[in-house]
């Protein structure tokens, strides 16, 4: 969906509209990634991918609870050989699209991010902040890892998004987004799921294969927008925001909070890919004639 008030940049990346699909959700295959583009996304984003193929977490992955989803998948992905070759089929819809990439240190992220970027992907997100893959560093509650990752931009012409992780100690997390703004990111995403689990009362027992996971949906809305006003005095960088966006009305309450773009996740499980395509409308038709760009951070403005 295009309409010029919706029009945003992600530091140099331009997009159609600011609503993207969030990392993990219909992002495996070429086919997958193009539906949700011709669905209206104004970008997409590929699930995390790693060097080699892992199988996940055994199930049940996903546990609904009254309040939102957790899930412990345990990153599956194909390997990053497999996944370029399904990114090939989705870049032929022109799709403005990022590639996701997980690994335990900057060698891994240097390969990762440099296929990435030879097959052409317009931005790449490092995904520093999955709260269940305990074999996979959690380098985003750490500022000198998530510098150091960073060391890898300097090789790169791709911009470099980093995903941060639902992190509610508030200054640690202005910490880590200053200091991946200090090693060059070009972006910040927040946030990742929330560490949570399930338990079945009857069983006795957790829910999940894997016990524990993450939380997302419209629950940790209000605790997404959160992190985004306190990250958003504290950085020059783009955020993108995540967490609960299901309609035009969320989206502009963290473009408010200082977010330029978001990640649609849970709302696409809950309401099909048709969700896109609503929320621009509803914010499109809010907006009055407004540019959505001009109303970044302006919940931040003195109204005394
Ligand atoms: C089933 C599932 C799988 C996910 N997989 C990934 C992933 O591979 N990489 C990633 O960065 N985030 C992943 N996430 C997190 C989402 O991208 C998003 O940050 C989070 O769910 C909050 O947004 P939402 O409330 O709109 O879903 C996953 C979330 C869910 C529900």
């Amino acid at each position: 969906m295009t309409s010029e008030n919706l029009r945003v940049k992600v530091g140099d990346l331009q997009l159609r509209n600011p609503t993207l699909l969030a990392g993990g959700i219909l992002g495996l295959t070429g086919a997958s990634l193009k539906r949700v583009w011709e669905s209206g996304a104004g970008a997409i984003i590929t699930k995390s991918i790693g060097l080699e193929s892992r199988k996940g977490y055994p199930g049940p992955s996903v546990a609904q609870t009254p309040c939102g989803l957790v899930n412990a998948l345990g990153l599956p992905n194909p390997g990053i050989e497999y996944a370029l070759e399904e990114i090939k089929v989705a870049r032929e819809s022109k799709a403005t699209l990022l590639g996701s990439v997980f690994g335990r240190n900057v060698e891994e992220f240097e390969v990762l991010a440099s296929k990435m970027e030879k097959a052409g992907v317009d931005a790449i997100e490092f995904n520093l902040s999955c709260p269940h893959a305990e074999d996979i560093p959690m380098i985003g509650q750490d500022p000198k890892l998530t510098k150091n990752v960073l060391k890898v931009r300097d090789n790169l012409e791709t911009p470099i998004w980093v995903k941060l992780p639902g992190n509610t100690h508030l200054s640690n997390l202005v910490e880590v987004a200053k200091s991946a703004e200090e090693g060059g990111a070009d972006a910040l995403v927040i946030s990742n799921t929330f560490p949570a689990m399930a338990i079945n009362a009857r069983a006795e027992r957790p829910i999940l294969g894997h016990k524990v996971g993450g939380l997302s949906g419209q629950a940790i809305r209000p605790i997404g927008l959160r992190l985004v006003y306190e990250v958003y005095k504290e950085v020059e960088i783009p955020i993108v925001g995540a967490g609960g966006v299901a309609s035009g009305e969320n989206m502009i309450e963290y473009v408010l909070a200082g977010a330029s773009a978001v990640e649609v996740g849970m709302s696409i499980i809950e309401s099909g890919l048709g969700i896109f395509q609503e929320i621009c409308e509803e914010a499109s038709s809010y907006l009055e004639g407004r540019k959505i760009k001009d109303l970044v951070g302006l919940a931040h403005q003195n109204l005394d």
